[in-house]
C-alpha cells in the first residue's frame, strides 16, 4: 500500500493544470451504453474510479481503449447486464449503469452499493423513479433486479431530494424511453449539465438544462450517435489546489479550469482574505496576509459543495478566529476531524456542525485517509504542519485526484509517494 510523506513548505509557486472532472466522466462513460457508435471521450482524469468503471463495462462485453486522457468506448458488443459486487463494492457510482442498461436491454442487475464512510447513501430515489417509468424492481440477495416488461415510459418524476447520480441515471434511462420524462428538483451540478448537453447534441431533446426542471424527450429505444467530446474541468480538484494556495499563502495559477463552476468556493476564499485574477479558463490565487475565519453550509450546486467541506475545514485551522462549518448532505462526513485533531487542530463537533478554533500550529504525524476528500484535507494540513506528516491509505485519494503528488511537487511541495 502507498502512503504520502509530506514536509511543510514556506510557500508554493507556479502553475497547476486541472484534469477533467471525475464526477462528469463517470456518467458520460456510462452514457456510452446508449450509443450505437464508438464513443470518443477526451480530457479524462487518470484516476482509479475511471479505470473501475471502464473495467465494469469491459466485464459486460464492451471494448474500452484508454490511452492517456482519452478513451474510445464501444458498447455494441455489450451482452452481460449484471454489475457484480466485486466492482460495485469498490465504487458506489457503478450504480450509474443501472439506468442506461435497463433502458437498452430491458433488464439489469446491479449489486446494492451499501453504505460508505461518509454516510448511508441510499439509492431509493433512483429506484422509485425507474419504477414510475414502468420498471419492476426486486431486491434479492444483495442485488437490484430491474426489468421493464413493456419498456420504459416517460412520466413525471419529482425527486424528494436533489440527487446528482440519481438525476444522471434517470436522464440516461429517459433518453431511450418512450415519450417525455420530466424531472422536478433535478440536480443542477455542472456534471449533470454536461451529460444533458452531450445527450441533447446526440439527438435527445432536453429542455431546462441547468435548471431544476428537466424535460427529456426519449427516442423510444433508438440508440444514439454520440460525437467526440471533452470532459469539463474538475471543479473539486481546482478548489482543492486553491485551498493549497490559501493555506500556504502562495501564488498559484490553475489552468484548464472553469471559473464559473467555482463561484461558491471562490467567494468563500475571498471572505477568508484571498484575492484572485481570473480569466476565461485560468484562476490565479494571490498570497493573503492573514486568513480570516468563515461560516460555511454545504448545499447543492450552485451553493457550497460538500466535496470541498473537508479542505475548507483544514484551511479554517489556520484562520485567525472561529469558523463554523455545517455539513447538510452527508451524515457522517467529518471523519477527517479526528485526524486533524491528532495534528493539533482545535475542532469541536456538534452533530452536523464543526466549530474550528484557529489559528492552531499543526504538528506533523501519522494520519489515515478515510475518504476521498478527507484525504486531500490531510494533505493540505500537512503542507503547513511542522515536521513530517505521513498520510496513509491514500488509495482513497487515488480514486479521484489525478497525479496529486506530481502536481504539488511541480509547484514546490515536499511530498513523496512511498510504499508502506
Ligand atoms: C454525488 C457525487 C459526490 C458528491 C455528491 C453530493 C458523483 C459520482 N458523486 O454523489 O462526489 O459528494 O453527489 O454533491 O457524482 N439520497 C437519498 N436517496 C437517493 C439518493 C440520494 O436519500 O436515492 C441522499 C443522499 O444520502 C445525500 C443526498 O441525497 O444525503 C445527495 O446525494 P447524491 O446527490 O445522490 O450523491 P451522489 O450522487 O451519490
Amino acid at each position: 500500500m502507498d502512503y504520502l510523506k509530506i514536509h511543510n513548505v514556506a510557500s508554493l509557486e507556479g502553475t497547476i493544470n486541472i484534469s477533467g472532472a471525475k464526477n462528469a466522466s463517470l456518467p458520460l462513460i456510462a452514457m456510452s451504453i446508449l450509443a450505437k457508435n464508438s464513443v470518443h471521450i477526451k480530457n479524462l482524469p487518470q484516476v482509479v474510479d475511471i479505470k473501475t468503471l471502464l473495467k465494469l463495462l469491459s466485464n459486460l462485453g464492451a471494448t474500452c481503449n484508454f490511452l492517456d486522457d482519452r478513451v474510445i468506448v464501444n458498447t455494441t458488443s455489450l451482452h452481460e447486464t449484471k454489475a457484480t459486487y466485486d466492482i460495485v463494492k469498490t465504487m458506489r457510482a457503478s450504480i450509474l449503469v443501472l439506468g442506461p442498461i435497463l433502458a437498452r436491454f430491458g433488464h439489469c442487475e446491479v449489486s446494492l452499493p451499501g453504505g460508505c464512510a461518509i454516510g448511508q447513501r441510499p439509492i431509493d430515489l433512483h429506484l422509485k423513479a425507474l419504477e414510475q417509468m414502468g420498471a419492476k424492481i426486486n431486491i434479492k440477495a444483495g442485488y437490484i433486479e430491474a426489468r421493464t416488461p413493456n419498456g420504459l415510459k416517460g412520466c413525471e418524476i419529482i425527486f424528494d431530494k436533489v440527487t446528482v447520480t440519481g438525476t444522471a441515471n434517470i436522464v440516461m434511462a429517459a433518453a431511450l424511453a418512450k415519450g417525455v420524462t420530466s424531472i422536478t428538483n433535478a440536480a443542477r451540478e455542472p456534471e449533470v449539465v454536461q451529460l444533458c448537453e452531450v445527450l441533447h447534441a446526440s439527438g435527445v431533446k432536453i429542455t431546462g438544462i441547468g435548471t431544476a426542471i428537466l424535460e427529456i424527450h426519449g427516442t423510444d429505444g433508438k440508440l444514439l450517435d454520440i460525437e467526440e467530446f471533452s470532459v469539463i474541468p474538475d471543479r473539486i480538484e481546482a478548489g482543492t489546489y486553491l485551498c493549497a494556495g490559501a493555506i500556504t499563502k502562495s501564488e498559484l495559477t490553475l489552468t484548464n479550469v472553469e471559473p464559473k463552476h467555482l463561484g461558491a468556493v471562490i467567494s468563500k476564499l475571498e471572505e477568508m482574505g484571498s484575492t484572485f485574477t481570473i480569466t476565461k479558463n485560468t484562476i490565479t490565487i494571490h498570497p493573503s496576509i492573514k486568513i480570516k475565519p468563515v461560516k460555511i453550509v454545504t448545499q447543492e450546486y450552485p451553493a457550497f459543495p460538500t466535496d470541498m467541506q473537508a479542505q475548507f475545514l483544514a484551511l479554517a485551522t489556520q484562520a485567525d478566529g472561529v469558523s463554523i462549518i455545517e455539513e447538510r448532505l452527508f451524515e457522517n462526513r467529518f471523519m477527517h476531524v479526528s485526524e486533524l485533531q491528532r495534528m493539533g487542530a482545535d475542532i469541536t463537533l456538534n452533530g452536523h456542525t464543526a466549530t474550528v478554533n484557529g489559528k492552531m500550529d499543526l504538528c506533523g504525524t501519522d494520519v489515515m485517509a478515510t475518504d476521498l476528500r478527507a484525504s486531500s484535507a490531510l494533505v493540505l494540513a500537512a503542507l503547513v504542519a511542522t515536521g513530517e506528516t505521513n498520510v496513509h491509505r491514500i488509495y482513497h485519494l487515488d480514486r479521484g485526484y489525478d497525479s496529486l503528488e506530481k502536481k504539488l511537487q511541480d509547484v514546490g511541495a515536499n511530498i513523496q509517494r512511498l510504499k508502506e
